[in-house]
């Protein structure tokens, strides 16, 4: 049976992760987050005490950074990785590691690995341009900086934490800069990306608009 793949990318706050779970639920589709991968290394260095900046440390971390996928949850060693990675902290850092092509071969690597036995949803930023650039479907998500540093804010806020909008919404502005400017694996769009705003939409209207694209997509084959 043909393997189905669906790649969706953006920015922070876009709304990826919560799409992209939906949708694998729909369509029966594996779900990765590429995101939690970087974020998983960023963390492993940290924890390790390496420099997120220097080259041998990445050489050194990489040899030993062991992650496992099963089902939703992924484990760093026989740790259980969720809020630990989830931090803004932990947000920068991946950014940071994202910026090392190294780091890039090893997380390609493994989410293609699964790509091949499995029908997968994976959401990132290169998703559509570097680690599938043959899914059947790619999407682009969208949203205004300002609407997506209030839905980051908003889940802060619920998680009670103590963050004010300003600084939520300098750092998203300071992480789109550094994700979109970088040499590698920039984000963009591919060139046959379908682009979605979801400006202004709530989350079961972007669920509907996807799911009918990826239902368009299914139907012409
Ligand atoms: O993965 P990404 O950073 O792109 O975004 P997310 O973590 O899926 O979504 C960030 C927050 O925005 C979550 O709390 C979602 O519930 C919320 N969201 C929303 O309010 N409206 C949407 N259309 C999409 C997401
Ligand atoms: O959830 P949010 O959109 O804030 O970030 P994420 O998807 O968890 O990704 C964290 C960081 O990892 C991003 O800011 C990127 O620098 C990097 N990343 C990447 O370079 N390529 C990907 N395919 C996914 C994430």
């Amino acid at each position: 049976m043909k393997l189905f793949k669906v790649a969706i990318d953006g920015p922070a706050g876009s709304g990826k992760s919560t799409i992209a779970k939906e949708i694998a639920k729909i369509f029966n589709l594996f779900y990765l987050d590429s995101g939690a991968l970087y974020r998983a290394f960023g963390y492993y260095l940290k924890k390790m005490g390496f420099d997120l900046n220097n080259e041998n440390d990445i050489i050194n971390a990489l040899k030993t950074f062991d992650i496992k996928i099963i089902k939703n949850d992924y484990y760093l060693f026989n740790e259980k990785l969720d809020f630990q990675i989830r931090t803004p902290e932990i947000g920068k850092a991946a950014s940071i590691v994202a910026k090392n092509p190294n780091v890039r071969e090893k997380v390609n690597q493994i989410l293609r690995n699964i790509a091949k036995v499995h029908s997968v949803v994976i959401d990132g930023r290169d998703i559509g341009t570097v680690v599938l650039p043959d899914a059947d479907v790619k999407i682009f998500l969208t949203a205004s900086i300002e609407e997506r540093a209030k839905r980051r804010y908003n889940e802060l806020i619920k998680k009670n934490k103590k963050v004010n909008f300003e600084d939520v919404l300098i750092e998203i502005e300071k992480r789109d800069k550094a994700d979109s400017t970088r040499k590698i694996a920039p984000l963009k769009p591919a060139e046959d990306a379908i682009i979605v705003d979801t400006t202004g939409k709530n989350i079961k209207e972007v669920i509907t608009e996807i799911k009918n694209i990826i239902l368009k997509k299914i139907n012409l084959e």
